[in-house]
């Protein structure tokens, strides 16, 4: 298994390219789905969970090509064979639920895996289930296995989520796109990957409105076509590379970075006292105080602040002149990097909810470890900013979402590289 070695190095400066969103892609595939015509993504990300979502695409019929490199991904379900999503597939990533929407409104049925736990949490299936039942489905659990069935073509409805859901928000968008009349959900998660889905699947025809609001409307078309369309920026590949400079020193330029996609993290980081900027190219992050500002967080649904970057933020509060407050509201596991940034030399207090960091004047490397993406990443960015090697095991969770990381992050002057363990 490989591990990366990182060492505070000083300052960084230069250039890092923000890839296309990885959540945004693992929604677009399932669009191809919908048609039986050909799907194409540009700007897609290199990564183990595009992989992934290739191999759940392949195991129902659809044709997947990479071409360029794996930035652009070429799709074809005009001979899909199976409704069936492996628990195989399923349970390494999350995200294949996203097929149950789409493989239902196109041929009247979808088996999917209950995803199980994952390392932040339950994160339970209910609002998929009742979004898609609104649209007429019957869906029953069976050894595991969600059984959902329309009877003909799914007929409209309306559906109020109890919590805003990115992934409910996308299933139903999707279904309810090839459904019959015109279906209304409330309480929408607002993503702006959800804004990017819709406004590919409004590029094969379909009629939808008030994306990136809480209330979408759809009004169902008979068929869907084909289309070429570019991924969005990654917002939470962005926000990590902005927290780096911010941690480490320096001047870096987010290449296709772009302020409206961050919501509240903009201000967080800002009030951090890191100096940020738009330019022409994308957004300009500089450290010019030597003292980073302690900044109370909450996570909260887009716009506000992005669990997804709680971690890394908690990385950076760590170096705090303070104490901050970082609160998390949507998943109930989501603090397992705190005993690893502490065994870096970090004050972390969690309790329940809620993470008490006080910020110390050097953190130090160490040998350590996450179970899940965003938690790895933040003890890379810990391991810039701290005294020595920090040795960051389980490099998997990063290959899932973080293409290229070990270069983007030596293009600006950091000290980092892959070693395989193996040898
Ligand atoms: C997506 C993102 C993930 C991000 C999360 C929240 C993708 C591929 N993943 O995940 O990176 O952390 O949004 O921004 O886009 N919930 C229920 N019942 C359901 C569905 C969700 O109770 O049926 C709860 C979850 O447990 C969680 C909250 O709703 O507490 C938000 O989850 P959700 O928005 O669905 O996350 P995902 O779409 O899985």
């Amino acid at each position: 298994m490989d591990s990366i070695l990182v060492t505070g190095n000083g300052p960084l400066n230069g250039k890092i390219p923000i890839a296309g969103a990885k959540n945004a892609c693992l929604a677009l595939m399932p669009v191809t789905l919908l048609t039986d015509q050909p799907v194409t993504l540009t700007n897609a990300p290199i990564l183990s969970d595009i992989k992934t979502a290739e191999a759940l695409l392949s195991s129902l019929g659809t044709e997947v090509s990479f071409l360029n490199g794996g930035k652009v991904l070429v799709m074809s379900s005009h001979n899909l064979k199976s409704s069936h999503a492996d628990y195989d597939i399923v349970r390494k990533m999350r995200a294949s639920n996203l097929v149950l929407g789409p493989l239902l409104a196109r041929t009247g049925e979808a088996v999917v895996s209950l995803p199980g736990g994952c390392a932040i949490g339950a994160r339970p299936m209910d609002l998929h289930i009742g979004a898609l039942e609104a649209l007429g489905a019957t869906i029953e659990l069976k050894e595991g296995y969600l059984h959902a069935k329309s009877n003909g073509r799914l007929k409209a409805g309306t559906f109020e989520m109890r919590m805003a859901s990115v992934g409910a928000t996308e299933n139903f968008i999707m279904a309810a796109a090839l459904a019959n009349g015109t279906s209304v959900l409330k309480n929408a998660a607002k993503e702006p990957e959800i804004v990017d889905l819709v406004k590919c699947l409004r590029s094969m025809g379909a009629q939808i409105t008030g994306e990136g609001s809480s209330t979408v409307e759809i009004q169902g078309v008979d068929t869907l076509g084909g289309t070429t369309h570019p991924v969005v920026v990654d917002r939470i590949e962005l926000g990590t590379y902005m927290i780096a400079p911010a941690m480490a020193g320096g001047q870096v330029d987010l290449i296709g970075g772009k302020k409206n996609l961050l919501g509240q993290f903009w201000n967080s980081l800002e009030r951090s006292g890191l100096e940020i900027s738009e330019t022409a190219d994308g957004i300009r992050a500089k450290r010019v105080n030597e003292i980073i500002k302690a900044v109370d967080v909450k996570t909260e649904v887009y716009p506000g602040f992005a669990t997804d970057l709680q971690a890394q933020f908690m990385a950076l509060m760590c170096l705090a002149d303070g104490t901050s407050f970082l609160e998390e509201t949507l998943f109930e596991n989501r603090f397992m990097h705190a005993p690893e940034l502490i065994r870096m030399g970090a004050k972390i207090d969690v309790q329940g909810g809620i993470a008490k960091v006080q910020g110390v004047s050097k953190l130090k490397a160490a040998p350590v470890m996450a179970t899940d993406l965003r938690a790895s990443v933040s003890l890379i960015l810990a391991g810039l900013a701290a005294e020595g090697e920090t040795k960051v095991a389980r490099v998997y969770h990063l290959d899932r979402g973080y293409e290229n990381l070990v270069s983007k992050l030596s293009n600006v002057g950091a000290k980092i590289e892959r070693i395989s363990d193996n040898v």
